[in-house]
């Protein structure tokens, strides 16, 4: 969500006449997109502020501004406590940024502004993609479900759906500038829709979007388990452009944890409703996000998020340390796990995980999967890199075709490829192609 965020403040400030550089000493705006899910990340924003102190006293006219989370939460305590700052904005006004900037050129004034709410859709010309292949698509804002950890509701606000007609000309126009692969996003994707006049619910857009032409991959995040509905795995099974690949996040293996977080469900009804994606999906690949060290997590706790993980399989984990958060009613409950403990668990999951993932690779080996190449390989420029349908990243050496200056590598980005598997490794495959599809 934030980096589909900064793909939009960048674009909006493009739009009013200010260029991205790469170079930060010569920058004349610096925005920060800001993360408070955890408090590690809040911190880096203020060590990150500290590091632009020096290049604010050589150029008296840079404007430093924050957004996101932080920003949304804190307010004017950000102004107050980094006398660098400029701009303070919030996630519900991101579409006001050039007009705040412009107002502080002008005036010199310093600005808080979090309580204004703009139309929170910004113009999908105006969003500048990172990528020409996959595009992030925001279906729904906000989240209603406070999960008693989460800051999340307090950040983003309510539950706020967009309209299909809006979502429909977002990706119909990224199907024409040659985007071949969208992820859907939204706290709980699958209360998308209960807030419109419309009849319409989360697998209902999912049919209307796999009818885009050019559009050939549709991913999505996050559905929360409670309302993982017999609808939408049918949709996922059915639907030619779904992608194999889903992520349910448990957050923990025990009942009397999950409980505590007021997540909804208990870990049967999780466990049987991934047996009903199994048996609906064969290929579906899984993966969770898991908080270890919740407040009271016990021993026994921890061993029954432990025995989840074996019998899942998960093809992959986000793992996190619990973390305090402001406001939220688990910050306040006693039996606070201290963080050594933490970490010893954390470490132990991780080393699990490590091994299921990379069995669950090593296990396609010798297979042929149609990947989705999206450019050259992060740190060697010989390599293709792209995504299977279960979004396990592949790298296959460069294909070169015969030009005029002799043999050229060839630019397949945005084309599917058949890539037989050489090998499974802890942090995506290795291949050679097979075929060119499409
Ligand atoms: N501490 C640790 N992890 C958290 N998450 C959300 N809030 C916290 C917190 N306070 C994790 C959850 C969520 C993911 C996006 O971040 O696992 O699914
Ligand atoms: Fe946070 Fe997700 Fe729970 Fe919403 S559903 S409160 S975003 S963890």
């Amino acid at each position: 969500m934030n980096k589909y965020d900064s793909e939009k403040m960048v674009g909006l400030l493009e739009n009013s006449g200010i260029r991205l550089t790469e170079n930060l000493d010569n920058a004349d705006v610096i925005i920060l997109n800001t993360c408070s899910i955890r408090d590690k990340a809040e911190h880096k924003v203020y060590s990150q502020l500290g590091r632009l102190s020096p290049l604010k006293k050589k150029n008296p006219n840079l404007i430093i501004g924050v957004g996101g989370c932080v920003a949304q939460i804190q307010g004017e305590k950000i102004l107050q406590r980094a006398p660098q700052v400029d701009l303070v904005f919030g996630t519900l006004n991101i579409n006001k940024l050039p007009k705040l900037i412009k107002e502080i050129e002008e005036t010199g004034a310093r600005i808080a502004d979090i309580d204004s709410n703009s139309d929170i859709d910004t113009d999908s010309e105006t969003i500048k993609r990172n990528g020409t292949v996959h595009a992030w698509v925001s279906i729904m804002h906000g989240c209603d479900n406070y999960c008693t950890y989460c800051i999340v509701p307090y950040t983003r606000g309510r539950e706020k759906s967009r309209t299909k007609e809006a979502i429909f000309a977002e990706i119909r126009g990224l199907s024409e500038k040659g985007f071949k692969e969208v992820t859907l996003l939204g706290q709980n994707v699958n209360s998308y829709g209960k807030d419109l006049a419309d009849d319409i619910d989360f697998p209902d857009l999912l049919s209307l979007i796999d009818k885009i032409d050019g559009i050939e991959r549709i991913r999505y995040m996050t559905s929360h388990p409670k309302d993982l509905s017999d609808k939408l795995i049918n949709a996922m099974a059915d639907l030619p452009k779904a992608c194999e690949s889903l992520h349910l996040p448990i957050q923990s293996g025990s009942d009397n944890v999950l409980y505590n977080m007021k997540r909804g469900y208990t870990s049967e009804e999780y466990l049987k409703k991934i047996d009903k994606v199994k048996e609906a999906i064969p290929k579906i690949s899984l993966s969770s996000d898991i908080i270890i060290g919740f407040p009271g997590e016990t021993d026994d706790d921890f061993e029954k998020t432990r025995d989840i993980i074996k019998s899942v399989r998960y093809d992959g984990i986000f793992l996190f340390k619990y973390s305090p958060r402001p406001e939220t009613p688990a910050s306040e409950f006693l039996n606070q796990i201290p963080n050594d403990v933490k970490q010893t668990k954390f470490e132990e999951i991780m080393k699990l995980q490590n091994e299921i993932t990379l069995s669950k690779n090593k296990e396609l080996e010798g297979r042929v999967l149609e990947i989705l190449i999206e450019g050259r390989g992060k740190n060697d420029n010989n390599k293709l890199m792209g995504r299977t349908r279960t979004n396990k990243i592949v790298t296959i050496p460069s294909l070169t075709k015969e030009g005029e200056g002799g043999f050229e590598k060839e630019d397949l980005t945005g084309k599917l490829i058949n890539v037989k598997i050489t090998k499974g490794n802890l942090y995506g495959l290795d291949g050679t192609s097979v075929s060119v599809s499409s």
